[in-house]
């Protein structure tokens, strides 16, 4: 199976040697001067999501940071089909050129995300002018001028693709989507790996999703992994979304999932880390607003603070899954975290909108949190 090919593998393997005699507290020093990419050296990539606000603002302490800590990134929002192409043949590509742009600059590992997704669509992008669901001829026309016009302008940059993202629905099969609907069949998934591979043949071509631990999902992914080997359908790797909270999932089903997909001879990307630091507030995203603000208060608790154990918890689930990362980083090309520091975090709006949450490795004056030193060990001590 084809490994990614990059030159910033090259760099970062030359630096995670000059690191191999540093062990333990040491790397704490050493970390000042280079970063969590250092670190993890040739185990795996470390890459980050960069959000619109980075892209917009060009705020340069917090690029030079992205920079010196990462050696793959991400676009958090500015690549997904409804902010590209916001309507029919209307690009936007002011902010994709730029994360584009720093990525080559700072010879990072660009990933595009994500060219077919259900979410965050142009409102035009299933209807025609009369506001009528369009065919399956046109819908795919249009998926393929979006991957050829998109893959187009930034070919021999991006050597990831997340091809297609969340078109599983737990363990009920394919998502009932729009995309699944008009085509008639998940056969859009397909098209768009062949496509992706025509553009780009040299490009590492992903599936991406989340709740991976779930058994049923996992088992009816390893049935499309099979079939597309079968048939020869062009997909290298699969995502492992890898939003997870304190105390949820269960890991062991997280890592029968790693292990499966590498079994068919998948690679293995850990896409959009973050640990959700705030009580599970699902139960409450359906609810009335009146009923939403009653529970305000329960539902975040630490807006002035962080209280030391849950700082504590939180550094531990890191550990935990960066433990479980190293195990398989045979089959592991990267992990990235979705976003650097929590005040940029989505995990503050979602799935409930203005708390104060905690799930990355810098804090909200982008400072290193505990979590991130004792990551940062666990690297170190891999070599
Ligand atoms: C999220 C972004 O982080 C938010 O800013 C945006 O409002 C919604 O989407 N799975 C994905 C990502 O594949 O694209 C999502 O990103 C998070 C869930």
């Amino acid at each position: 199976m084809r490994k990614i090919n990059r030159r910033s593998f090259l760099t970062a393997s030359a630096a995670a040697l000059a690191l191999s005699h540093l062990k333990g507290c040491a790397i704490t020093n050493a970390i000042q001067k280079t970063g969590l990419k250092d670190a993890y050296g040739a185990d795996f990539l470390i890459g980050t999501a960069i959000s619109n606000h980075t892209l917009e603002t060009q705020n340069s302490e917090l690029l030079g940071l992205i920079d010196r800590e990462f050696n793959t990134i991400t676009a958090e929002n500015c690549m997904k089909s409804g902010e590209i192409q916001p309507s029919q043949g209307n690009w936007d590509w002011a902010l994709a050129d730029r994360f584009i742009n720093f990525g080559v600059e700072h010879k990072k590992t660009i990933v595009g995300h994500a060219l077919v997704w259900h979410s965050q669509v142009p409102g035009d992008f299933f209807v025609d002018a009369n506001d009528n669901q369009i065919s399956r001829d046109e819908l795919i026309r249009r998926m393929d001028t979006h991957i050829q016009t998109l893959m187009e302008r930034y070919q021999g940059k991006v050597s990831i693709w997340d091809v297609v993202n969340e078109a599983i629905d737990e363990d009920q099969g394919w998502r009932q989507s729009p995309w699944y609907e008009i085509f008639g069949s998940a056969e859009y998934m397909e098209r768009a790996f062949h496509l992706a591979h025509e553009m780009e043949p040299d490009a590492h071509l992903l599936y991406n999703d989340y709740n991976m631990h779930n058994p049923g999902k996992r088992s009816f992914l390893v049935d499309v992994i099979r079939d597309y080997k079968r048939r020869g359908v062009p997909m290298n790797a699969i995502g492992l979304q890898g939003h997870v909270g304190l105390d949820f999932p269960n890991l062991t089903e997280f890592e029968r999932s790693i292990e499966a997909y590498a079994a068919e001879g998948m690679r293995i990307h850990i896409t959009e880390m973050d640990v959700d630091a705030l009580p599970v507030a699902w139960e409450h995203t359906g609810a009335e607003i009146s009923a939403l603000e009653e529970y305000a208060e329960e539902l975040d608790p630490y807006r002035d603070g962080l209280p030391a154990a849950i700082e504590q918890q939180l550094t531990d689930r890191y550990v935990e899954m960066f433990e479980m990362f190293i195990r398989h980083r045979n089959k592991i090309d990267r992990v990235t975290t979705w976003g650097t520091y929590d005040g940029e975090s989505w995990k503050n709006d979602f799935p409930v909108q203005g708390r104060t949450n905690y799930p990355l490795l810098f804090d909200r004056s982008r400072q290193r949190k505990p979590a991130y030193y004792a990551v940062a060990d666990l690297g170190s001590q891999t070599r």
